[in-house]
């Protein structure tokens, strides 16, 4: 069975007391269970995890290499400037699919450039939760492919 890992970075753990103009008002319990309902609608198993430590998110993709076959991946703010996670994600040859809640484009500039993106298939932003949805498709079709 294909198995995808999701991980949520720095500050997820708040969301829906964080900033809900931005981020909305769902909770991360009520967002990992969309993703796990989705997972099992497309027929793929689903890990979800969430950090506030660089390191930690570094460990998680690593052990990702032989367990996982796609990686979907809200790196929350390390997104702009850790190019330690970058060279994580390069390293384990993994398809990853970057996703942002709120549009990173729309927001401050900071936040428009993420060194993630050219070690990430592709990335979706600005689509709420509804863009892990489109990630999970996304990756699944490209495995397959
Ligand atoms: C975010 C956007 C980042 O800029 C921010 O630091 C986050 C969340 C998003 O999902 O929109 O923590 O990744």
């Amino acid at each position: 069975m294909v198995h995808f890992l999701v991980i949520h970075g720095p500050n997820l753990n708040l969301l829906g007391e964080r900033e809900p103009a931005v981020y909305g008002t769902a909770t991360l319990d009520s967002l990992n269970s969309t993703i796990l309902a989705h997972a099992e609608s497309i027929g793929v198993s689903c890990e979800t995890f969430q950090s506030n430590h660089e390191g930690e998110i570094i460990d998680k993709i690593q052990k990702a290499r032989k367990t996982a076959d796609g990686i979907i991946l809200n790196a929350g703010a390390f997104t702009h400037y850790s190019y330690a996670i970058r060279d994580a994600l390069a390293s384990v040859k993994l398809p990853v699919i970057e996703v942002h809640l709120s549009n990173i484009y729309a927001r401050e500039e900071f936040r428009h450039h993420s060194v993630i993106a050219p070690v990430c298939l592709g990335q979706i932003t600005g689509l709420g939760q509804k863009g892990y949805l489109l990630a999970m498709d996304a990756l699944l079709d490209q495995i397959k492919q």
